[in-house]
């Protein structure tokens, strides 16, 4: 039985932060000043996280994606995603900065992965690691082979395109879409809570990238499939797609299916709206299924129509870091 918001958008999207922790920490995902974790009994048990699964299946959600944090820090990530597919829940996905991908991968297709979206902000090593602080973009590399080779299909690869941090490779990063079968999506960068760096004037809109990547060669709008944000391109002759996505310039509310579930067990009806349903304390004080299934039906009644980021930069203080909550 799928589920219909107040707005009557269809929800069948459920993304799970698994951990708010991240082996990274990227200069716009992640604030300097050292982020609060969660304790390890507040986070979600796996048990926790298959029941609302389970329930969230019977009330209509196909697609289910793993965040973090980085999700592949949780220690029982490959049991989770194989007690997840078993529910039976079409496309499993999992976003991930790549850097444990190449040695999990085939592990991670065995117990039932359908997808992986790579975060990958430059191509330049020595610019990945201060982007990162820290990180190795051979392991990313590597991540990007291993996820073609086990047949994770399409491979997605997320870039921030920041002004005057890496919007020099927004081109070089387009142009990969010609040999390779990769979706590489440009996402508008989003002030959040204590994001030190944002500023408007870094952030590159839709229209600017689109605009850029054209004088690459003819650029066709593929159809829009009416879900999900990314809006589609693709080079004449390219074998990968380009998409857009766009919550500055052009937000995709109108469309929005998804619902978050947060690593301390909060359904979040919206990214950038406070609005939180605690399940994990009912869970915790013995809640019956029936509990929980008003719990969750009830976040779906309360989805916001749509967030104020284009209106009001002050409502991105509702979301303190994207490094918890995995965008
Ligand atoms: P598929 O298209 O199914 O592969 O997944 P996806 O695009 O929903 O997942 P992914 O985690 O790759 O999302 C890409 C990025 O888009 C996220 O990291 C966020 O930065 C942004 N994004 C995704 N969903 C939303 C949303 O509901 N609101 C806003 N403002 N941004 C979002
Ligand atoms: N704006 C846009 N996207 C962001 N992400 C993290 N922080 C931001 C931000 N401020 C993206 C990452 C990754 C996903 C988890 O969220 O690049 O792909």
């Amino acid at each position: 039985m799928a589920m219909q918001d107040s707005y009557n958008r269809t929800i069948d999207y459920l993304r799970i932060s698994i951990t708010d922790k991240c082996n990274l920490k990227c200069v716009y995902c992640k604030p300097k000043a050292s982020l609060k974790h969660f304790s390890g009994s507040e986070v979600l048990t796996s048990e926790e996280i298959i029941r609302l699964v389970r329930i969230a299946h019977k009330y209509g959600v196909k697609k289910v994606r793993l965040t973090g944090g980085e999700p592949l820090m949780r220690k029982d990530v490959v049991q989770l995603i194989s007690s997840i597919k078993r529910i039976g829940i079409p496309d499993l996905s999992l976003t991930t900065n790549g850097i444990m991908l190449a040695d999990l991968a085939e592990d991670l297709k065995k117990a039932g992965l359908d997808r992986v979206n790579i975060s990958l902000d430059s191509m330049n090593a020595e610019r990945f690691k201060t982007i990162t602080n820290g990180g190795d973009l051979d392991r990313v590399l590597k991540a990007l082979d291993a996820a073609e080779k086990n047949g994770f299909s399409p491979v997605k690869i997320n870039i921030v395109p920041i002004r005057g941090f890496n919007d020099d490779e927004i081109i070089s990063f387009a142009s990969l879409t010609l040999s390779k079968d990769y979706h590489i999506r440009f996402i508008e960068f989003m002030p959040v809570g204590c994001n030190e760096i944002w500023e408007k004037g870094k952030c590159i809109s839709a229209a600017e990238v689109i605009e850029r990547i054209s004088t690459l060669g003819e650029l066709t709008h593929l159809e829009f499939k009416g879900k999900g944000p990314s809006r589609n391109y693709q080079l004449k002759g390219a074998r990968g797609i380009i998409g857009v996505i766009s919550p500055i310039t052009d937000h995709f509310c109108k469309f929005c299916n998804r619902l978050r579930l947060t690593a301390d067990g909060k359904i979040r009806p919206c990214l950038f709206s406070n609005v939180e349903i605690d399940v994990r304390t009912p869970m915790k004080n013995g809640a019956t299924d029936e509990e929980i299934d008003k719990l969750f039906c009830h976040a779906i009644e309360v989805k916001p129509e749509r967030h104020l980021l284009d209106k009001d930069t002050n409502s991105s203080k509702f979301l303190q870091a994207m490094s918890k909550i995995g965008g």
